[in-house]
């Protein structure tokens, strides 16, 4: 049977995965919003896109934590001392230079998400270990579009 500290370690790793879900959607709205140069048209949109899908994933990774009988992230200042992804508040920065920093934060994701997925093997919670998989799917095609955009 999974323990106490099976569970309190899953509900952390999700804890800390739906910090950086927050993190990640706003800095990819930032981008959004500020995104300038030849390709604004494509990039713009295409920020907006991933936003969509990362915030989409924050009700979904909160909602496993309370079905593990955990209590989520309540504010902003839990999502700041939870979260490994940098804020990164310039709004000028190279359309190139936004695109890089998306895919380096999107493969810090996956590697969240992978934590969140062991300790969900752990704790025998198969809801969210099969869940996972498809939250990396994700992920992975943001990294792959990123990538492609700065030359492969
Ligand atoms: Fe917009």
């Amino acid at each position: 049977m999974p323990g106490d500290n099976a569970n309190k370690a899953l509900v952390d790793s999700l804890n800390g995965l739906l910090a950086d879900l927050f993190a990640l959607y706003l800095k990819t709205k930032n981008f959004h919003w500020h995104v300038a140069g030849p390709q604004f048209h494509d990039l713009h949109l295409l920020f907006d896109s991933h936003a969509t899908e990362v915030f989409a994933l924050t009700d979904v990774v909160a909602e496993r934590v309370r079905k593990n009988h955990g209590a989520t992230l309540t504010s902003i200042g839990a999502i700041g001392a939870k979260a490994t992804i940098a804020d990164d508040d310039r709004a000028g920065l190279d359309a190139m230079t936004m695109v890089r920093a998306l895919r380096d934060d999107n493969v810090t994701l996956i590697g969240r998400i992978r934590a969140a997925k062991a300790a969900a093997g752990e704790a025998g919670d198969n809801a969210t270990d099969g869940m996972a998989d498809d939250w990396t799917d994700q992920a992975e095609q943001r990294v792959w579009f990123l990538t492609q955009i700065l030359g492969g």
